[in-house]
This record gives C-alpha cells, sequence and structure tokens, in this order.
C-alpha cells in the first residue's frame, strides 16, 4: 500500500501544505507567502499572520490534495507542525490537521519545524551519507546539527543572539532595502564588490560551533554612520549601495562556511546538507561548493523551495515519525518554543 502523508505548515508566515509519499517522494507542494502582507511592518505581525494562515488554509489544502491527484481517504497520516512558532498561527494548522484526523480517522503526527529544517536533506537525497553536517539557518534560527541518522540528530552550535535571517532582514532594513532581507541583500549584491568594506566575521572562541551575528549588523550601522557624524541625508544607493550589500552577504556568508569547515574537522561527518531560507542564498551555495576544507563531505544543496518553510519537510519528518510509532492524539498541542536541544557540543 502506498504511504502518503499530508504534511501541514503554519508556524510563521508561510501557509503550506504538501503530500509526500513514502517519505521522500514529493507529489505536491503548496506554499502562501504572506511576505506581501508583512512587508510595511519590517517583520510578521503574529496576529496578521494567523488571521491570514485561517483564510488561506482550505484552499491551500484543496491545492495540495489535487496537484497531488490524492483524496483525504487515501492518505496514510497527517503530518502538522506544533513547534516552535507563533501560537495563533500554529493554532489555525494544529485545528485542519486534527479536524482531517478525526473525520477521515488518520494518525496525527505532530512535527518539530527546526528539526523538519534538518531533515530536509533526505528529501534532496535519501541515501544521505551518515553522520550528515546539517546547516539551519533561517529567519528565526541559525544551528549546527550532526544527524547520526533519521530522528537522530545532536546539536553543535547555535545562535547566541540574531539568526543570520535575522541578521539579514536587520541589515536591510539598515540599508533601505524591502523586507525580506535576505533575497533584496542578494540581488543588490550582484553588482558590488565584496571586498571593499571591512565586516567583522564573529567567530567566538577557536572551537566554538555557536554564531553570532549581532557585531555585523552593528559594524554595517557604524560603516553607514560613524559615530558621532549626522545622520545621512539619504540611504545608499548606486555602486555604494551594491559594495554594502556585497560586503555584509559576503561576511555573513564567510562566517556560515567557516563555521561547516570546523564542524568537518571536528566530526567524523561524510556529507553536508542545508535547510531554512538563508540556504536559498546563491553566493553560500557557490562558496559552500568551492570550499577546499569541505570537498570530503558530500554536498546536498536541496531545491530552494524545500529549504524555506514548506509542507514537504513536516510530511518527510512525519513519515519517520509514524514508521517508529511516534503518533500523537488529539491533544497534541501548539508549543511556542524550540524542543530542548542539548547543549552545544565542542569536539576536538
Ligand atoms: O525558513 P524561512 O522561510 O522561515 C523561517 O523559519 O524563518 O526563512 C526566512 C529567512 C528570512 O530571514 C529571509 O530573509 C531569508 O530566509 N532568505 C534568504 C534568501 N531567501 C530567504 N536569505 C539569503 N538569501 C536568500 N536568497
Ligand atoms: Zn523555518
Amino acid at each position: 500500500m502506498r504511504e502518503l502523508i499530508l504534511g501541514i505548515e503554519t508556524s510563521c508566515d508561510e501557509t503550506a501544505a504538501a503530500v509526500v509519499e513514502a517519505g521522500t517522494q514529493v507529489l505536491s507542494n503548496v506554499v502562501h507567502s504572506q511576505t506581501a502582507l508583512h512587508e510595511r511592518w519590517r517583520g510578521v505581525v503574529p496576529e496578521v499572520a494567523s488571521r491570514s494562515h485561517t483564510e488561506r488554509i482550505l484552499p491551500i489544502l484543496q491545492q495540495a490534495l489535487a496537484d497531488a491527484a490524492v483524496t483525504p481517504e487515501d492518505l496514510t497520516a497527517i503530518a502538522v507542525t506544533h513547534r516552535p512558532g507563533m501560537i495563533g498561527c500554529l493554532l489555525v494548522g494544529l485545528a485542519a490537521a486534527k479536524a482531517l484526523a478525526w473525520r477521515f480517522g488518520k494518525p496525527l503526527l505532530g512535527v518539530d519545524h527546526v528539526q523538519a529544517h534538518v531533515h530536509t536533506g533526505f528529501l534532496a537525497e535519501p541515501d544521505l551519507p551518515l553522520p550528515a553536517l546539517a546547516l539551519v539557518a533561517s529567519g528565526g534560527h541559525t544551528a549546527l546539527y550532526l544527524i547520526h541518522e533519521r530522528g537522530r540528530t545532536e546539536r553543535l552550535g547555535t545562535t547566541r543572539d540574531d539568526a543570520a535571517g535575522e541578521a539579514l532582514d536587520k541589515g536591510a532594513a539598515l540599508l533601505g532595502l524591502p523586507y525580506p532581507g535576505g533575497p533584496a541583500i542578494q540581488r543588490a549584491a550582484a553588482t558590488g564588490n565584496a571586498k571593499r568594506y571591512d565586516l567583522p566575521r564573529t567567530l567566538l572562541g577557536p572551537d566554538s560551533l555557536d554564531f553570532s551575528f549581532s557585531g555585523l549588523k552593528t559594524a554595517l550601522l557604524y560603516t553607514l554612520r560613524p559615530q558621532g557624524a549626522p545622520p545621512r541625508a539619504a540611504p545608499p544607493e548606486g555602486q555604494e549601495l551594491a559594495d554594502l550589500a556585497a560586503s555584509y552577504q559576503e561576511a555573513l556568508v564567510d562566517v556560515l562556511v567557516q563555521k561547516l569547515a570546523r564542524a568537518a574537522r571536528a566530526t567524523s561527518a561524510r556529507s553536508l546538507c542545508l535547510g531554512g531560507g538563508v540556504a536559498r542564498n546563491t553566493r553560500l551555495r557557490e562558496r559552500l561548493a568551492a570550499e577546499p576544507s569541505l570537498t570530503r563531505l558530500h554536498l546536498v544543496l536541496p531545491a530552494p523551495d524545500l529549504c524555506s518553510d514548506n509542507g514537504a519537510m513536516i510530511a518527510s519528518l512525519g513519515s519517520h515519525l509514524l514508521r517508529t510509532g511516534q503518533v500523537a492524539t488529539l491533544e497534541l498541542d501548539a508549543v511556542a518554543t524550540p524542543a530542548a536541544g542539548g547543549k552545544a557540543v565542542v569536539r576536538r
């Protein structure tokens, strides 16, 4: 019998649903992004986001089933993000998932959003060589994991302040670029000289696999407006803007690459995979492919649409939960915080 899992994701500002067969074959992957709704606030407004999820969830679910040419009766189980995220947003997906599970008598699977990003590599490559390093870099999270096997991961390091995507979003705001900042900075950087501005690469201790991006953001602020100088009359433009964007992007990407190189040296990882919206970044992808200290690792770069928030990664990890008997009840709750990630482990 076919294993068909419906994955539902509403933890932040994407209303998403997908049908995945046998854990890794994506039959449909429908995402409605609310970016346009939140742009003027330069960030996600929880109440606006949850209202929009409520309006969109049913058509998105119908579309995901139609694209996959399956009916709710055909489904094996319903997987849904239940943590971490904004409570009002999570509750919309959870209510839909519970209603479907109850009405059609299907098992309900509660998926951790961050762990779903960590496991994205399996969607691109079901036989991912293990152990695998996974970098999750998004607007809310930036962390490095070692995947020992599906469902068993060890957090090696995490951010001590801003997430990488958050640093890009805030940097873009300083540069007068639109939200979300990651794609805007990538576009502006395309014609820029990344060497023009010398911005800091915060690596913390010599063995640390943690991240810190707040100093980079502050350095950009003072590059734009040196201490004691009057406010700028207008945001940068033309070549100055391109060079600032390129220098900022390069500093952030450099830190991610150097941390991955450290993690590769410190572990017996055989492959490297990415997840989270920042993993869409073309400069990061180029740098990883060219980095000499990473050539020993098998590099897995999932399609951009599997990196940013989506239902396929939820269905895929849901498949693992189903196969290992980790089925939820209709009591499943929304939880705002990430699951305890364990202490960051420094390996020598
Ligand atoms: O994973 P995601 O879609 O949502 C969260 O769980 O946060 O990630 C969104 C983040 C935003 O900060 C956005 O600026 C960033 O991913 N992002 C990018 C790119 N596309 C999205 N960052 C760098 N380059 C991109 N092309
Ligand atoms: Zn995410």
